[in-house]
Formats: structure tokens, C-alpha cells, sequence
């Protein structure tokens, strides 16, 4: 594939319903989700699972992109093959996640602010030397008494357009991640309000930091009820508020909004995704980046025991071509019993 420029990049990562794998879990959250099947965090072990990913058929097709951990896009498979040219025999781009984790806001209890952006161009231009096509910064916004606070949501979008411009500096694409999170009681509106303050805020500040919006892919969080509220909202009410947000904040020239699956269940945010690509009536690609919703499946598979490579393989791959689907508005629920 020849791509000229981070325009052509953006484009190519949704084209034809494709999405992410966001396969770039810290070592500690690894060693979390490795935890629930009793296998140990090594570096052995995180290049087994992840080399088992890359090399699933259905990645093929269905993923044109993979965002990776600093440790992934420098490890080899077993046969020496560099892990991120696994992602791109199958057709896909590899992309480097590359802010430096959360920090306590002061006067601002429960809230924090990604940081990352010290040294953030040497490290960029490394990533750029290993063939990362694009990156990836996650902001994280509470929901909670009295927050989030504007304080919070300004440094958070002003440090994600910093990122941003360092990152088309460098002729990488920059995925913008403000994450508003699930966790909590709150109601669907309290998650609308919250998306929406963030979204209005990002664009602004891209905007003055003159980012090339076609050359730049939004992951945010679907519009949702708190996981721990008891008036849960359905998938109509999910699609139709998310979309309402995204069309009010989101710039027609944006080439794709690709959502985090936040700790939904894979189906549910297959269904949402399906939803809002059935009701349609936006300009751009509205696809997926999921890690915990494309991942489960096939990590539970595993199991860390060879002999399941394959089952493994086949449900990542299921997962990757139900999000295809979804990703065109061509999902049904009955595809899912195989
Ligand atoms: P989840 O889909 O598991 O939320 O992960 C996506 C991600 O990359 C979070 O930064």
C-alpha cells in the first residue's frame, strides 16, 4: 500500500468498514487482564498473546489498523518476524500509543491529566523510524460530584492538541481519545453533558493549534448510563444520543470517529456501532477501536495454553468481522450464534 501523507493514512485506516485493534494495554493493565486467566504478566507471555492476535485471519480485512505498547512494536514473534510486520502482512497499519499515563490535578480531587508531552518528539520520531503510521493519547474524564471541572477538561484538550501537532509534525495521524468514563451511577444525560463540554472543548483547541482535522481519527466514548446506574439506557437511546453529540461537536472533515468500547460487553458494543451506522446521516466513517470488546473472547479462549491458539484466533476474528459489519451498518444479532 503506498500512502503519501496523514490524510491518506486516516482515510485508510476506516475505509470499507475497518477499524482498530487497540492492542496497547501498559504492562500493568496486561498483567490485570492476564490475572483473570491465571497467567503470568511476562514479556514472553505478552508476545505469545499478542503475536496470536496479528496473526489471526480475520484481522485481515476487517482491521486496518493496530495501536501497540511501547514494548510490542520493538518485540519479534518466535520465528524472529518483527510483531508490527505481522500487522502490516495482514493488510493493516501499526500505530504506538504515546502518552505517559494520568496524573492527580491539584485542587481538583478525582480528576487527573495524561501526561507525556516532555520528550514526546524524540520519541515520536523513533516510533515514526519503526514504521508507526499513526499514534495514540487517551485523556480520562470523571463523572462524580461537581465534576468533571472545566479546569480538567481545558488541560486535558490542551494537552491533546499539543499531542496532536507534534504528532502531524512528525507525519504521523493522531487519534484524540477523551475518554469520559463509565464508571459511576450517573444517567445517560449526565454522560451526554460531559461528552459533550470535552468534545466542544477538543475541537476548539485543535482548531487554534491548527491541526489538520482530515488528517486526524476521534476515539471517543459512546454516549452510555453509568455502569453502576440502575436505569440503564437501551440501544436506541445509546445510538441516538451519541449521534446527536458527535453531529453537534464533531467537524464534517474529520475522516472517521472510531469509538473505545469502555468496559461495554463485545455484543452490546457491536450492537450500538450497528445502530448508529443504520440510522446514518453523518459525513464521516463510524467504526471501532476497541480493546476489551474485540479481546475478551479470544483471551479467555487462550487461556495461556497453546493448544488454543486457534479457537483464539477464531474468536478475535469473529469479533473483527462482526465490527466490520457493524462498522457498514450490516450487523444482525443472529450472526452471532456460529
Ligand atoms: P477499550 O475498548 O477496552 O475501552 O480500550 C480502548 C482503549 O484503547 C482505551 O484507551
Amino acid at each position: 500500500m503506498t500512502l503519501n501523507n496523514i490524510e491518506e493514512i486516516a482515510s485508510f485506516i476506516v475505509e470499507d468498514g475497518k477499524g482498530i485493534l487497540a492492542a496497547d494495554e501498559s504492562n500493568p493493565t496486561c498483567g490485570k487482564r492476564f490475572d483473570s486467566i491465571g497467567v503470568e504478566s511476562t514479556e514472553e507471555n505478552r508476545r505469545d498473546y499478542r503475536e496470536m492476535l496479528f496473526r489471526s485471519k480475520g484481522m485481515n480485512g476487517n482491521i486496518g489498523g493496530v495501536i501497540l505498547f511501547d514494548e510490542t512494536i520493538r518485540q519479534t514473534s518466535e520465528d524472529g518476524t518483527l510483531l508490527r510486520d505481522l500487522i502490516l502482512n495482514q493488510g493493516a497499519l501499526p500505530g504506538i500509543k504515546v502518552d505517559k499515563g494520568l496524573q492527580p490535578i491539584e485542587d481538583c480531587p478525582g480528576e487527573t491529566v495524561t501526561i507525556g508531552l516532555d520528550g514526546l518528539d524524540e520519541r515520536l520520531k523513533e516510533y515514526a523510524s519503526m514504521e508507526a503510521k499513526f499514534t495514540k493519547w487517551r485523556a480520562v474524564i470523571n463523572i462524580g460530584d461537581g465534576i468533571p471541572t472545566d479546569k480538567c477538561i481545558d488541560a486535558n484538550m490542551q494537552a491533546l492538541a499539543n499531542y496532536a501537532k507534534c504528532a502531524q509534525d512528525n507525519g504521523m495521524v493522531p487519534i484524540v481519545e477523551p475518554e469520559v468514563l463509565m464508571d459511576g451511577e450517573h444517567s445517560i444525560d449526565d454522560c451526554y453533558a460531559a461528552t459533550d463540554r470535552s468534545l466542544k472543548s477538543l475541537f476548539a483547541h485543535l482548531e487554534k493549534n491548527d491541526i489538520n482535522i482530515k488528517g486526524t481519527l476521534l476515539k471517543p466514548n459512546m454516549v452510555t448510563s453509568g455502569k453502576d446506574s440502575n436505569d440503564q439506557a437501551g440501544i436506541d437511546e445509546v445510538a441516538t444520543k451519541t449521534l446527536e453529540c458527535l453531529i453537534k461537536n464533531v467537524p464534517v472533515e474529520l475522516p472517521g470517529i472510531t469509538f473505545l468500547s469502555g468496559g461495554q460487553s463485545d455484543v452490546l458494543a457491536t450492537a450500538h456501532l450497528d445502530a448508529m451506522n443504520k440510522i446514518g446521516g453523518f459525513s464521516w466513517k463510524l467504526s471501532f477501536s476497541y480493546g476489551r470488546a474485540l479481546q475478551a473472547a479470544a483471551l479467555k479462549a487462550w487461556s495461556g495454553k497453546p493448544e488454543n491458539v486457534f479457537i483464539s484466533q477464531d474468536e478475535l476474528s469473529h469479533r473483527a468481522e462482526m465490527n466490520k459489519l457493524a462498522s457498514l451498518g450490516q450487523w444482525e444479532e443472529e450472526l452471532e450464534d456460529r
